[in-house]
């Protein structure tokens, strides 16, 4: 049951060649350092004085505008988060995953209606390639778990992160909405912040980083992630057949656009394809936040499309409506090439 202590098992059971199932020979790294132009794409955008005054706030909405529309990629500052929730963030996932493996395969489970799941690869069934990182998942609103379903090491603080970064996430959602010539409430109100979960993923120290990445280029289903990465970086994004480096911001949240926003925008906002890198010396440790509508259908029949006010005679809806359960039904059946998102269907 070496399966049920994921990549890090393996490193730790001493692997000094990476295994066929993380090489795809069509996808390899390419490492090449971004210019300052490059890095510009994704600006890094200070929410100091957000509620301040309506000029400020005026200025910070037009960023988040340009860099939705442009490369679907932004980092924020002076947010809601604490420095220490985010930095004991990254350790209770270091904690969990540094742990003893008998500990840890308690946890082990691809059952998606768990609360709370630990795995290696969480997408591997979707993806053409694994990655060489594990994962731990919270389903933390609506419906939290018992204290008794996360782990010692890391409950206390999923329980404070989920309440700082859903904040966090209203204001995003507030800044996108005004972007997009709305209410400020508007992504609210149709149930774009009623669900949240956290997903933490540890990417062990790789032998071989030039076979293999941490995630493979991939493509948000959701409609925004918000992601807390430590100091090691490895993070890119695509731009116009690019790869570019999401450089390390202390104290930054990098915020990305997924495919269900390209689509109830009508494609105003573009999804972002994004990719790490491994890293041959550290393990690396990030933690991504999705905020949806309730996926379950049983909960959430509402159809979604291109918002009313966005389509005009000039731009007509592209994508036709859905519910977001159908939407994720789609995403998570693999394209012929292997790769996901699939707002074609739409
Ligand atoms: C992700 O795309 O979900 C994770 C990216 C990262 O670890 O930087
Ligand atoms: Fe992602």
């Amino acid at each position: 049951d070496q399966t049920k202590t994921g990549v890090k098992g393996l490193v730790d059971a001493g692997v000094t060649k990476v295994p066929r199932i993380f090489i795809n020979e069509n996808d390899k790294p390419t490492i090449s350092k971004s210019d300052e132009n490059e890095i510009s794409l994704i600006p890094t955008i200070d929410l100091k004085g957000i509620n301040d005054d309506s000029a400020t706030r005026a200025q910070i909405v037009k960023k988040v505008k340009e860099a939705s529309e442009r490369s679907g990629i932004f980092q924020i500052i002076n947010h809601e988060l604490p420095l220490s929730i985010m930095d004991e963030m990254i350790e209770g996932v270091r904690r969990f995953n540094e742990q003893d493996a008998e500990v840890k395969k308690k946890y082990y489970t691809r059952d998606r209606t768990k609360r709370f799941q630990y795995n290696s690869n969480m997408d591997i069934y979707t993806e053409p390639t694994a990655s060489w990182k594990d994962n731990l998942l919270g389903r933390m609103v609506p419906n939290p778990p018992h204290s008794h379903e996360l782990p010692d090491v890391c409950r206390d603080i999923m329980f404070e992160y989920t309440e700082y970064v859903t904040k966090v996430g209203n204001t995003v959602y507030e800044l996108l909405s005004e972007a997009l010539g709305l209410e400020p409430s508007h992504l609210k109100e149709i149930g774009c912040v009623d669900s949240v979960n956290i997903v933490g993923n540890y990417y062990p120290a790789c032998p071989e980083p030039e076979l293999t990445f941490g995630i493979t280029s991939h493509v948000d289903y959701g409609l925004l992630a918000i992601l807390l990465q430590d100091k090691v970086g490895g993070l890119q994004f695509l731009y116009q057949h690019q790869w570019i480096d999401v450089p390390v911001v202390s104290g930054g949240l990098i915020i990305n656009v997924g495919d269900f926003i390209q689509l109830i925008t009508n494609d105003k906002f573009k999804s972002v394809r994004h990719r790490a890198l491994a890293n041959k010396e550290r393990a690396r440790i990030s933690v991504a936040t999705f905020m949806t509508p309730i996926p379950s259908p049983s909960d959430n029949m509402r159809l979604y499309g291109p918002i009313k006010e966005l389509v005009t005679e000039d731009e007509p809806a592209i994508y036709k409506d859905t519910t977001f359960h159908d939407f994720l039904t789609s995403y998570y059946t693999p394209n012929v090439d292997g790769t996901t998102a699939h707002l074609k269907d739409f």
